[in-house]
């Protein structure tokens, strides 16, 4: 499949052989296709605290550079009308993806083998998701100049790249193999966590994840490349590319994880409004570096520097989100299960997409699309102070959490 035009650079000849010999993430056990064909594009756009449902169009256009095996396919079942280009130099995860693809139907999607650094995409793209691919790349700022030139002027990107500080036993263990000498080889690398008698952090979760699965152990302590940043890092890795940090993305990964508010907990009121002042950036900086191993994913959308809608900070999302009329997700979806064998097959009845809204039930329940969330707060007699209205916000209406959406929505 691979052709002069698209082989990529000599690193993503590399990194498309490593993801060829461990794919992952392996084949998710879930997809699921909302039978409201808007209703991720509404959350998205909520999530970016536009709760008019604008930003992102139900009938987008979609790039998910390095998506291996799953991302591309779960974009275009929970996008029904976007039309997804999904790429990756990996052709082992693209040939799982395209047979996952033809099991469950998602006429939608299209996949090439296809380095970023030469993607050829201007100015095309609604949304672009590249999470967890630039920083195995020698030149993650290359492959985000590239990111850029494919958004349209008013276009998202949703994009993750590791923390500083969940990352560095990993890096540390992928060096030491690179300088003993055997790179990206499976069977030394196991042998040498096998053998290691250290003690400490790296020691500690090298002793918990030495009998992972192949593909999971190879991601994660044997990469070829791997970059890290903190949110200033990424800030101006963004900026050199012409583009700028928006708002925090939910993802699954960091919903499962529990960490996702970029909020750092503080007993002393006067210290709370002084962060609540900082620029957005300059607060989850903060949050990243007092919150430390703790810290949220960098799981960000951004948009161009030149992008011509307004942008807004966290706390006009979430004074938007209380002058909205919300109401509650009632949209089934088709689902499918893969099967101890491999192979996706469908469950018989659809499931309700959104599931238990948690110890926000009372707020869910009272958003009847007939007050504002202002008056539903009330109603529920929550007096939210800046930082839990915000976790509220993020916990009912975002496509981590997909209980409300705006009463105009489709
Ligand atoms: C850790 S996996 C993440 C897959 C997917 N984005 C997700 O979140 O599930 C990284 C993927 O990025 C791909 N990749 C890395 N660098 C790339 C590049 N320069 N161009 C295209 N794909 C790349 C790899 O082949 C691999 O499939």
């Amino acid at each position: 499949m691979r052709t002069a035009e698209t082989a990529g650079t000599e690193h993503e000849r590399v990194i498309g052989d490593f993801y060829s010999e461990f794919p992952y993430p392996w084949h998710v056990t879930r997809l699921a296709r909302p039978h409201d064909p808007g209703l991720y594009a509404a959350l998205i756009s909520q999530e970016l605290g536009d709760f008019t449902h604008t930003r992102m169009p139900r009938d987008a256009r979609i790039w998910v550079p390095g998506c291996g095996v799953n991302q591309a396919l779960i974009t275009a079942l929970r996008h029904p009308e976007a039309t997804v280009v999904g790429s990756d130099v990996s052709e082992e995860s693209l040939r799982m993806c395209a047979a996952a693809a033809e099991q469950v139907g998602a006429p939608n999607l299209e996949l090439r083998e296809e380095g970023i650094a030469g993607a050829p995409y201007r100015d095309e793209f609604d949304y672009v998701a590249c999470t967890g691919v630039i920083h195995h790349n020698p030149d993650p700022g290359a492959l985000l100049r590239s990111l850029a030139a494919a958004l349209k002027p008013a276009g998202v990107l949703e994009l993750m790249v590791y923390n500083d500080f969940h990352r560095r036993e990993f890096t540390a263990f992928q060096e030491a193999t690179r300088l003993i000498g055997r790179p990206q080889d499976i069977w030394y690398a196991k042998r040498l966590a096998a053998a290691f008698q250290g003690e400490g952090l790296l020691a500690e979760r090298l002793r918990a994840e030495k009998d992972d699965p192949d593909v999971q152990f190879a991601d994660t302590w044997l990469n070829p490349c791997e970059r890290t940043y903190s949110v200033a890092a990424l800030g101006d890795l963004a900026a050199g590319a012409g583009l700028a940090l928006e708002a925090p993305c939910v993802s699954p990964l960091g919903r499962a994880l529990g960490t996702y508010m970029w909020e750092v907990p503080l007993a002393d009121d006067r210290l709370r409004e002084r962060l609540e002042d900082l620029d957005d950036q300059v607060r989850w900086q903060v949050c990243n570096l007092l919150l430390f191993d703790r810290s949220p994913l960098l799981w960000f959308y951004a948009r161009r520097a030149g992008n011509p809608l307004p942008r807004s900070q966290e706390a006009a999302r979430d004074r938007a989100f209380l002058d909205t009329v919300m109401t509650r997700v009632e949209s089934e979806e088709d689902v499918w299960i893969l099967g101890p064998s491999g192979g996706y097959r469908p469950l018989e009845r659809p499931a309700r997409a959104g599931g238990d809204p948690g110890e926000f039930h009372d707020v869910v329940a009272l958003a009847d699309g007939s007050r504002s969330m202002r008056d539903v707060l009330a109603a529920a007699e929550r007096t939210p102070g800046p930082q839990a209205l915000r976790r509220l916000r993020t916990m009912v209406s975002t496509p981590a959490f997909p209980y409300l959406v705006a009463r105009h929505a489709t």
